[in-house]
């Protein structure tokens, strides 16, 4: 057994009600769960199988975990050391300590309820038992239970790989004990950073039902309608689905699973069920394909294969090879990038995104009711499991209801009441609300988003490029809105009369934003380069300076700054969150300073940060400058919030925050937490007095400007004298500019913003 390591604060904000989870399977998904358990801080029990023939009795459990660290199912060096692991011959009784048990065995009804009878036996009272089977009922697995287990089992089905896809359906019946199940929905969103869909018990639940029954549809379609597969994958890219489409589609997820999965869901359904008229599973063209082994991209091709001369494409029907026939997006109505315009084009591409969409529509709308608590949640099944731009009640409003209507009745496809009820009122949506079917879902209090807040009322101030909201209770939302939230001039303007109200008429302020990409990708670099080139030197040194005045006036404001980040922490965007009290970090953040990369140092404090992060966790002043020349000269990116607490941009007292969702909340209630114990603002900081500071080992491989570049980074982190940050900055400053009129910097800069790529000059 492996020794818990979860002392450090930074997972102290992730709900510690399921404290303890066991997972039995450690293949591809149980391990995945385990994984994102672990990440989130939860100790977690992995068992399977026993090891045979003189392995290590746990060797199939360690074979899964080791399989989660290759994969990236952790998202840190700490995770792997919270999983215990274990088989289910010996070590069952360990799952008394657990608060969650997960199943996540071969896909056996009689093998699943064997374990279930063992699991009952041992786990302790109140514990939440859930299967992630994605074929099997609720009520097949709980037959014949003790009334005990009926209540308090559920299935939560993941998505794969678990720790990235965002989706997690729950299936509960009317005898789930409704505290349990508030409980596994608040820990799947809290703790796994799920968004959660409450499906009822039908075959397939939401996701797949909606989604297999498209993708049969779609496929058969195409034949019907005499596409190719470039023009059906094209058709739905247009529609705002993944450019996988539909046959890249199979041919990703594999054809083998067309007589599994597609058959048992058909068989599970009604005779009456219109996914009947769509059964793949019987079509000659996928039997042929499954016959023939052309599984897809696992066997080498299954309606595209990589031929000698690059991709090739196989004809429906016809089960021979010629070069693929990409489809311009400029010949799709609409540019290929307008689904409405494709809806509404007369031609041979609108008429098939009709008859697809018209018979995802119909069928959801006839269904949603039955196999959802709400039916709103088809759209985020669609979104969030199949990475639909808009899921298809809101591309059908696009369409526009009638025109669905009018279209269902001519092929003489029935038109379900919820489809006809919002039709009547004009759309199912009104103002983001679905309007017909069940009120909000499960009551939960609604997170806090900055688009909420600017609904509720008109800002406080802003501009352009940012906006201050009033977050209520006397804190402040500071938005940056800009292209990747980048920090102009303007950003600036809006800082610079954000502070004058922090301690007047904010008591607080959390630094944040919606965007589903970015907190902020950093300073604009061709704004920075047509500054240089266009002989206005002076005014990138006021850029500079202005924004290291203002960055520190947030640094020394009389209130609590919290920064919530999310997406891309890139640059100037890191060194304004550096600048905060405390950041609380989404799970998945890639924070970054790439400015070597461009020849540049970070100089809106971002070298002074990090050495004072290093001081304050205790470094000495030579690993502190050490560890920040690291991390500035490596530029790296992380690849999660915890990576970031390893190299040391992230500190132990930042908060790791699981759902994306929850980011602005979570940061709102850490500047209430602040204000409430007392807060006084920081004292102003020594940072170095590292003489002779030697980073050249740092440069062993590099050119001479990397080099020079280093030196540079040197003057910042070295020095034999004691400076203040406020000094230090100075420093980063003078050496940014002698950086900046260099021509290999201004030659990296160039280079990259015209291909994106950084230039090692
Ligand atoms: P897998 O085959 O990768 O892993 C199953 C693991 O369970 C294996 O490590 C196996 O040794 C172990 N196992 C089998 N019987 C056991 C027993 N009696 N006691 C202890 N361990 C046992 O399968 P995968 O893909 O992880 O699927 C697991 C479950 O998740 C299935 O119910 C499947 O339907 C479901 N699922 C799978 C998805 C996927 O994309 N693979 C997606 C969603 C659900």
């Amino acid at each position: 057994m492996t020794k818990m390591t979860d002392s450090q604060t930074f997972w102290a904000g992730v709900p510690r009600d399921i404290a303890c989870v066991a997972v039995i399977g450690a293949g591809a998904m149980g391990g995945g769960i385990a994984a994102q358990f672990a990440n989130a801080g939860v100790k977690v029990i992995l068992l399977d199988m026993p090891g045979g023939d003189g392995a290590a009795p746990d060797a199939p459990a360690q074979a899964g975990l080791a399989r989660q660290v290759r994969i990236q199912g952790f998202t840190g060096t700490s995770g792997p050391a919270r999983v215990v692991t274990g088989n289910t011959s010996d070590d069952l009784h360990l799952l008394a300590e657990a608060d969650w048990i997960v199943e996540a065995i071969v896909e056996r009804l009689d093998i699943k309820r064997a374990l279930y009878a063992r699991i009952d036996a041992i786990r302790k009272p109140g514990s939440i038992v859930s299967s992630n089977t994605s074929t099997l009922l609720h009520s097949q697995l709980i037959a014949g239970m003790s009334d005990a287990f009926r209540r308090e089992f559920l299935i939560s089905h993941f998505f794969n790989p678990p720790r990235l896809m965002p989706l997690l359906e729950i299936v509960s019946t009317p005898e789930t004990d409704p505290a349990l199940l508030a409980r596994a929905q608040r820990g799947a969103a809290q703790v796994l950073g799920k968004t959660v869909i409450n499906c009822r018990d039908t075959p397939g639940f939401v996701a797949n039902r909606i989604g297999c029954f498209w993708m049969a549809a779609a496929a058969l379609l195409a034949r019907q309608h005499g596409l190719t597969v470039e023009e059906a994958d094209a058709v739905h890219q247009a529609m705002g689905i993944p450019k996988t489409g539909v046959f890249g589609l199979f041919d990703l997820i594999g054809i083998d699973l067309v007589p599994q999965v597609w058959r048992s869901l058909v068989d599970g359904l009604p005779e009456t069920d219109r996914f009947r008229r769509y059964d793949i599973a019987a079509d000659p063209m996928f039997q042929t394909l499954v016959a023939q082994g052309r599984f897809g991209r696992k066997s080498g091709g299954g309606f595209f294969r990589k031929g000698e001369k690059g991709i090739e494409a196989s004809d429906l029907g016809d089960q021979g090879w010629r070069p693929t026939r990409a489809v311009a997006a400029r010949d799709l109505p609409g540019g290929g990038k307008d689904p409405g315009a494709l809806l509404s084009d007369p031609g041979r591409y609108g008429e098939y995104a009709r008859a697809v969409l018209s018979e995802v529509v119909a069928y959801a709308a006839e269904h949603g009711p039955d196999i959802a608590a709400d039916p709103a949640d088809l759209d985020a099944g669609m979104q969030l499991g199949y990475a639909w731009r808009q899921g298809p009640f809101t591309l059908a409003d696009r369409w526009g209801l009638d025109r669905v209507v009018a279209h269902l009745e001519s092929q003489a496809i029935p038109v379900p009441p919820l489809l006809a009820q919002a039709a009547a009122n004009g759309g199912f949506y009104d103002k983001g609300r679905f309007l017909t079917g069940a009120a909000a879902s499960d009551g939960g209090a609604t997170p806090l988003t900055a688009a909420a807040l600017r609904a509720q009322g008109a800002p406080i101030l802003g501009n352009q490029a940012a906006t201050l909201l009033d977050a209520g209770d006397g804190i402040g939302l500071l938005e940056i809105h800009t292209k990747m939230n980048a920090i102009s001039p303007e950003v600036l303007d809006v800082i610079e009369q954000v502070l004058p109200l922090l301690g007047t008429r904010l008591q607080g302020l959390v630094i944040g934003n919606d965007d589903p990409r970015a907190f902020s990708a950093g300073a604009d670099l061709g704004f920075i380069l047509s500054l240089i080139q266009g002989g206005n030197a002076d005014q990138f040194s006021h850029f500079v300076e202005r924004g290291q005045k203002l960055y520190l006036g947030l640094r020394y404001a009389p209130v609590p700054v919290v920064a919530a980040v999310h997406g891309f922490v890139l640059g100037g965007g890191c060194e304004l969150a550096l600048h905060a009290d405390r950041i609380v970090a989404h799970a998945e953040t890639r924070f970054g300073l790439p400015e070597v990369l461009v020849g540049l140092i970070p100089a809106w404090g971002g070298c002074t940060s990090l050495l004072a992060r290093g001081l304050q966790q205790g470094l000495s002043p030579e690993d502190a400058a050490m560890r920040a020349a690291r991390i500035i000269f490596g530029a790296a990116q992380s690849g999660s919030a915890e990576q970031a607490l390893e190299t040391g941009i992230l500190s132990p007292s930042d908060r790791l925050v699981m759902n994306r969702d929850l980011l602005l909340t979570e940061a709102r209630a850490l500047v209430l937490q602040m204000i409430r114990q007392g807060y006084t603002p920081p004292n102003c900081l020594d940072v170095t007095s590292v003489d002779g500071l030697d980073l050249s080992t740092l440069a062993a491989d590099g050119s001479d400007y990397d080099r020079q570049v280093l030196a540079g980074l040197s003057r910042v982190l070295g020095g034999s004298d004691t400076r203040t940050d406020a000094g230090n900055m100075a420093v980063e400053h003078r050496v940014l500019f002698d950086l900046v009129a260099r021509p290999e910097t201004q030659a990296r800069m160039e280079h990259m913003l015209r291909t994106g790529k950084p230039l090692r000059n």
